[in-house]
């Protein structure tokens, strides 16, 4: 299969591409678009045989369930069931934008979708052309992160290109995405909302508005006899060719360690990278990557640091920890499923 790019303007997108994108997902074809968090991998979501192709095309196991992207907030009416007052506050406040809801599914959404659950994730994003895509396509469109399976979440057309060249039809080039890591994930097809993936909507900003907010056991670190309630969860994420150590702590002692690390590591003849959130620290890596000093910019760059470390065939990395506060914690879920290793100091 040949896979066609084409750059769209993301502040006035041209209606003649949107309308060529369209076209390809009203007919059953996979096209790769940007989001405000990640390019998505999208097909006709109420399409079961045009489904299939994206896990295919991504090498995803077909139970994990996808998110349903719209373009108006009430076609969640036709998507989903009991619709309550908690629902409607927290779409009303943070759609568009990246924050996912899972609610019981409606007859419409084919079982293939939502990995044979009898729930639905669905999200408005808040991109401009991917707002445009949805709408001209005349359909829900479903769509994962577009990324081959196990590698890291794309931010970029290029990043698409890289892992899905000849498996998908079309890639919407829109330039970088703002955000860099994927949506908050957030069930509330329960009795208490639940925080299934931390991401660009943070806890802080959920439980203003809605109060109660339970976190996953598998995102607070307690694992052991819970029950995955988001099947995506028990797949090993990314995981880097390098081996990530994570080192958290006091600024200063997580300095002298990684130091510490790094010249032990090297006397053992490796090659070490380091991700730093300053630019003068350390000095002495193989390979150093600046990641940005706040949390925005962190996010915004996250994974295309995986990508950059993992093709400058480094053998170890070392990472700073940060706070878990605002977007940290969506920041840290990414680092430490990405570790190898994880030292507090
Ligand atoms: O920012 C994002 O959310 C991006 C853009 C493209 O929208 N999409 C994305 O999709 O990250 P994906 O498939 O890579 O991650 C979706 C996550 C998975 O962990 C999946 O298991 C979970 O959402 N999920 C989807 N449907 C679910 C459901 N019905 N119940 C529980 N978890 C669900
Ligand atoms: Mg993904």
């Amino acid at each position: 299969m040949q896979t066609k790019t084409f750059k769209v303007n993301p502040k006035r997108p041209e209606p003649s591409k949107i309308r060529q994108a369209a076209k390809a997902i009203r007919h059953g074809k996979l096209v790769a678009f940007p989001t405000e968090t990640v390019y998505g991998l999208g097909a006709n979501a109420l399409d079961p045989t045009a489904v299939k192709k994206i896990f295919k095309a991504k090498g995803r196991p077909v139970d994990n369930p996808l998110i349903v992207h719209i373009s108006d907030r009430n076609d969640i009416l036709f998507l989903a069931r009991n619709i309550n007052p908690i629902v409607r506050k927290i779409t009303q406040k943070f759609w568009p934008g990246p924050l996912t809801v899972v609610l019981k599914k409606s007859k419409a959404v084919p079982k293939t979708t939502t990995g044979n659950l009898d729930t639905v994730a669905i999200r408005m994003p808040k991109n401009k052309i991917a707002q445009l895509l949805i709408r001209e396509s005349d359909t829900p469109i479903a769509a994962p992160s577009a990324n081959f399976s196990g590698r890291p979440s794309p931010t970029t057309a290029e990043h698409v290109l890289d892992d899905l060249k000849g498996r998908i039809n079309l890639i919407v080039d829109g330039g970088k995405t703002r955000i860099g890591i994927e949506s908050t994930v957030l069930d509330l097809s329960g009795k208490i909302p639940t925080l299934l993936r931390p991401g660009g909507v943070t806890l802080e900003q959920l439980r203003k508005v809605i109060g109660r907010v339970d976190i996953h056991p598998i995102i607070s670190g307690k694992r052991s006899g819970s029950v995955h309630r988001s099947p995506g969860m028990k797949y090993r994420h990314y995981s880097p060719n390098a081996r990530i150590i994570l080192v958290e702590g006091a600024k200063n002692k997580v300095n002298s360690k990684i130091l510490e690390l790094l010249s032990s590591f090297k006397k053992q003849g490796k090659r070490v990278g380091v991700m730093t959130m300053e630019k003068s620290f350390p000095n002495n890596a193989d390979v150093k990557l600046y990641v940005g000093s706040d949390h925005e910019k962190i996010a915004a760059n996250l994974f295309k640091t995986f990508r950059e470390f993992d093709s400058k065939k480094i053998d170890i990395v070392l990472a700073h920890g940060i706070s878990r506060q605002g977007l940290g914690l969506g920041i840290m879920n990414r680092l430490s499923k990405a570790a190898y290793k994880k030292t507090k100091v």
